[in-house]
């Protein structure tokens, strides 16, 4: 007899719903997105939308129909009628016995949420701290895919050290990315940012990051920053959906600057409204 057992629940292995038999869940095998809105509006949906698009084709899952992931982002966010949301979903190449070959016939499966994004405020006004972490993930982080153990481990990680984000340095002892965030450092009149490659998430935040500094008269360098750059910046802050921009203060127990956020990063976090207006 062919069975599956699901907590202390045994049953013959044809009663178990296709969402146990996820290759999501057998092998990451799927790509997500990470929306917001403010005030009721979608933030960047059509950027999300093109780097699902983007996601799907380097993992090679076809036959989504972009539009109609537009259609039930749009449907769900109605329905919910929440103003400051957060919008998860992903798409899994689909359900099938756990075999590494995947069944070409198989057809993706979508799960989404959407929840309340609480605003904490002190983020903004107080900053957080950072700790570093060897960056040990695959070499396609440009995929925003389900695969995030070595995130989840950076983050703890950085928990344990009384940190709110963990900044992956990689095998050149340069700085990446935080584990869910774009990083970057003001030096000078210069934001600078790790370059878009394989090794980092093309971070919409960034994209706005980048137009939100070029208003205000910053220059921008994309070339990666090393943890002694770092520590000796005049600011650093992180760039993510859920929080647009956060300080950081303090960085592996090196206060940055006065430890307080700092003036052009204050700066950036009243431009970028602008965008989310
Ligand atoms: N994470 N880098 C990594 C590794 C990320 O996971 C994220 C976002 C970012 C920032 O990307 P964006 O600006 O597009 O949100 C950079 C999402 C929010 C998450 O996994 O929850």
């Amino acid at each position: 007899m062919q069975i599956a057992m699901i907590n202390d629940r045994i049953m013959g292995i044809e009663k178990v719903g296709p969402e146990y038999l996820d290759r999501g869940t057998f092998f990451g095998d799927g790509v997500y997105e990470v929306l917001r809105s403010y005030n009721g509006k979608i933030f960047a949906l059509e950027e999300h939308l093109a780097r699902l698009a983007r996601s799907l084709a380097a993992i090679e899952i076809t036959g989504v129909d972009i539009g109609e992931v537009r259609s039930r982002v749009l449907k769900a966010f109605e329905k919910a009628g929440i103003t400051d949301a957060k919008i998860y979903f992903h798409i899994t190449r689909g359900s099938g016995p756990r075999e590494h070959l995947a069944d070409a016939t198989m057809k993706p499966n979508f799960f989404l949420t959407v929840t309340d994004l609480k605003e904490n405020a002190k983020l903004k006004t107080e900053g957080v701290s950072v700790s570093t972490c060897p960056d040990i993930r695959w070499k396609r982080c440009d995929i925003k895919s389900l695969n995030l153990l070595a995130n989840v481990l950076a983050k703890h990680d950085a928990e344990r050290k009384g940190c709110w984000e963990a900044v992956f340095v990689d095998d050149n002892g340069l700085i990446t990315e935080g584990s869910s965030s774009a990083f970057f450092g003001i030096v000078g009149d210069k934001v600078q940012t790790s370059p878009l490659e394989a090794n980092i998430l093309p971070s919409v935040t960034r994209k706005y990051v980048i137009r939100a500094a070029a208003n205000i008269g910053l220059k921008i360098v994309e070339e990666s920053l090393t943890p002694v750059q770092a520590r000796t910046a005049a600011e650093l802050f992180l760039g993510v959906t859920t929080r647009d921009i956060i300080p950081v203060v303090k960085f592996d127990g090196q206060t940055i600057s006065t430890g307080r956020p700092g003036k052009w990063t204050r700066q950036l976090i009243e431009e970028f409204k602008k965008f989310t207006k």
